[in-house]
C-alpha cells in the first residue's frame, strides 16, 4: 500500500483507530490526511501519528487516491456534497458510516460512476478486535477492493459480502452484536452476585469466560453446538443450566432480537438516505 495516500474525513474514533492499525502495519504517516473541524481533534492525531492535518474537507483528499468517510451517518450527506468540486473517477470512497446505501452516496457526490465501498464495522474495531463486513459496487476494481481489505483488517476481521442488502443482516449480526454479549456478561454478573460473590470476582470471571469460550471457538473448526455439548456432562450442572436458558426460549428470543435489528437497519437507511430540503 506504499504508493497510496489516504484521506479521513472525520477523525473521531473509528478514525483513529484504522489510523493506528494502518500505521502499526507500516503505512507511511506522511501518506495519510486527516480533515476534522474538530482542532483538538488534529493536534491529538497529529501528535500520536504524525498525520497530516487540514480543517477543510476538500483541500484533505487532493492527491490521495483512497477517500474514508468517518463521520457520523448524519453528517454524511453535507460531508460528500462538499467533496464534488475534487472527485474523479480513479478515486475510492471507503464509507464505515452505519446505514447509508452506496446509491445515497454516490448521488449525494453527485458522481454515479464512483467506486464506492461501504463498511460496517464493529465497536471491537477500536481495541483492534473489529469484525467488518464489506460492500463494492460494481466500479470498484480489484485492486481497489484489496486496499479497502487491508485497511479494514488493520483492525480486525474483514469479509466481504455478495449483496447490500445483506448489509441488514450485518448490522443486526455483528454491528449490534457487541451490545448483545454485553448484555449476557451483565445478567451473568448480577446472578453470580446474588450467588454470592464479590462484584469484581463476578466480573473477572464473567469476563475471562467469554474471552475463553470466544478464543475457543475461533480456534476450534468445531461449531459452537459441538462445543457447547463437550461442556455439557450428562446430569451435571451445565445441562441443569442450559435446560433453564432453553426452557426460556433463549433461541426464540434472539431470533426475534435480530430479525427486529434488521428491520430498523432497513427503515433507518431509507430515512438517513432522504435528500434534506434544499
Ligand atoms: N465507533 C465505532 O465503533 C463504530 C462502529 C460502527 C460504525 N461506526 C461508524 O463510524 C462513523 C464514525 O464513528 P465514530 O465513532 O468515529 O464517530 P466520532 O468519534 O463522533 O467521529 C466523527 C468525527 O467526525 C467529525 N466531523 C463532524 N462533522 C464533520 C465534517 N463536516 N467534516 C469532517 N469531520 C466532521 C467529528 O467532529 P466533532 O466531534 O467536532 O463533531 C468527529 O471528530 C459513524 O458513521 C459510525 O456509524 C462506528
Amino acid at each position: 500500500m506504499s504508493t497510496h495516500k489516504i484521506a479521513f474525513i472525520g477523525g473521531g474514533n473509528m478514525a483513529t483507530s484504522l489510523i493506528g492499525g494502518l500505521v502499526a502495519n507500516g503505512f507511511n504517516a506522511n501518506d495519510i490526511h486527516v480533515a476534522d473541524p474538530n482542532e483538538d481533534s488534529l493536534t491529538r492525531l497529529s501528535e500520536q501519528f504524525s498525520v497530516v492535518t487540514y480543517n477543510d474537507n476538500l483541500s484533505a483528499i487532493v492527491g490521495c487516491d483512497i477517500v474514508v468517510l468517518a463521520v457520523k451517518p448524519q453528517q454524511l450527506q453535507s460531508v460528500l456534497r462538499t467533496l464534488t468540486p475534487a472527485w474523479h473517477s480513479e478515486k475510492l470512497l471507503i464509507s464505515v458510516a452505519a446505514g447509508i446505501r452506496i446509491e445515497d452516496m454516490a448521488r449525494w457526490l453527485d458522481t454515479p460512476n464512483a467506486a464506492i465501498v461501504r463498511v460496517m464495522p464493529n465497536t471491537p474495531s477500536l481495541v483492534q478486535a473489529g469484525a467488518s463486513a464489506m460492500f463494492a459496487n460494481a466500479l470498484v476494481s480489484d485492486e481497489q477492493q484489496k486496499l479497502a481489505e487491508q485497511i479494514l483488517a488493520a483492525v480486525g476481521i474483514a469479509i466481504w459480502v455478495d449483496d447490500e442488502s445483506k448489509m441488514d443482516a450485518v448490522t443486526a449480526l455483528s454491528g449490534s452484536g457487541p451490545a448483545y454479549f454485553f448484555l449476557v456478561m451483565e445478567a451473568m454478573e448480577f446472578a453470580a452476585k446474588e450467588l454470592g460473590l464479590s462484584e469484581q470476582v463476578a466480573q473477572q470471571l464473567c469476563q475471562q469466560t467469554a474471552f475463553g469460550a470466544a478464543k475457543m471457538a475461533l480456534a476450534s473448526e468445531e461449531s459452537p453446538a459441538t462445543l457447547r455439548e463437550r461442556v455439557t456432562s450428562p446430569g451435571g450442572t451445565t445441562e441443569r443450566a442450559l435446560h433453564e436458558l432453553e426452557d426460556g426460549d433463549l433461541r426464540g428470543l434472539f431470533e426475534n432480537a435480530l430479525v427486529a435489528a434488521a428491520l430498523h437497519s432497513r427503515e433507518l437507511a431509507s430515512q438517513l438516505g432522504q435528500d434534506d430540503a434544499e
